[in-house]
């Protein structure tokens, strides 16, 4: 299959030209599965609950309806993450395809002032049956607790799409290891840019990247510019968890000696 990242530089608040821009950039690129990032359509730096409340869709919303617009067109899936209007609201990843929703990931460990903003994810680290392999949702910030990676792999996805807006400088390193401890792929996508909003003044990393269950970096963008890049994987190789003779990545797990 043809897995694409696609890196965006959003506008704050301006959901349908970050929509039409991340498209255009989904439109020159041909693949299966498009991962975007984080809170692609309405940037991140808020600074009140009621600028998210004005810009925060349900699941069905316009976000929703141009996503699958383009995969109906094009025959592909899209996973992208934002801001969800529910019960409550969350910082969300959506998975859509030609037929539809198929899923919604909240994300679990919200980062920094997302805590102010959000309600955390309530609806575990899901996967789905995709007709090229099986994919797994995580958002950004869930990378440094190692059990959401794992609760993904466990569940048998051969791929985790990783919506991103990263701030800290470690993640495209640490989805290496994450990739290579489960026998995994993962496609993590980031923005780039900056946003100085209130006295908050926030510079994302771009580094989106593709990592191979073996941990090599498959495909990396840089940490400024927009771009999109799109490699041909197997997926099947995710099902390969043997080390050697005697060791089996997840096998070989000895949950009665973690005590958790
Ligand atoms: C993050 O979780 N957006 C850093």
């Amino acid at each position: 299959m043809r897995l694409a990242i696609v890196q965006t530089n959003p506008t704050f608040g301006k959901n349908e030209v970050n929509i039409h821009t991340a498209t255009e950039q989904m439109r020159e690129v041909p693949a299966d599965l498009y991962v975007l990032p984080e809170l692609f359509n309405t940037g991140y730096n808020f600074t009140t609950m009621d600028e998210v409340d004005r810009v925060a869709e349900k699941s069905d919303g316009a976000t929703f309806r141009a996503m699958v617009g383009f995969a109906q067109r094009n025959s592909c899936y899209a996973a992208y993450g934002f801001a969800e209007r529910a019960d409550q609201i969350y910082n969300s990843a959506a998975l859509v395809g030609p037929s539809g929703l198929l899923g919604i990931y909240r994300k679990v460990h919200l980062f920094d002032r997302e805590n102010l903003f959000f309600k955390p994810g309530n609806l575990g680290f899901p996967v789905f049956d995709l007709p090229f392999g099986k994919v797994g949702l995580m958002i950004c910030f869930d990378w440094m607790y190692p059990e959401a990676a794992r609760s993904l792999a466990l569940k048998g996805a051969h791929l985790i799409a990783h919506p991103s807006n990263l701030v800290l400088p470690h993640c495209p390193d640490g989805m290496i290891t994450r990739c290579l401890e489960n026998g995994i792929f993962a496609a993590t996508a980031d923005r780039v840019g900056r946003e100085n909003r209130g006295d908050v003044d926030i510079r994302f990393i771009g580094t989106s990247e593709i990592v191979s269950p073996r941990g090599e970096v498959l495909a990396r963008l840089g940490k400024e510019e927009e771009g999109i890049i799109a490699v041909e994987i197997d997926l099947k190789d995710a099902e390969k968890k043997r080390i050697n003779q005697y060791n089996d990545l997840l096998a070989g797990r000895r949950p009665e000696q973690y005590g958790f």
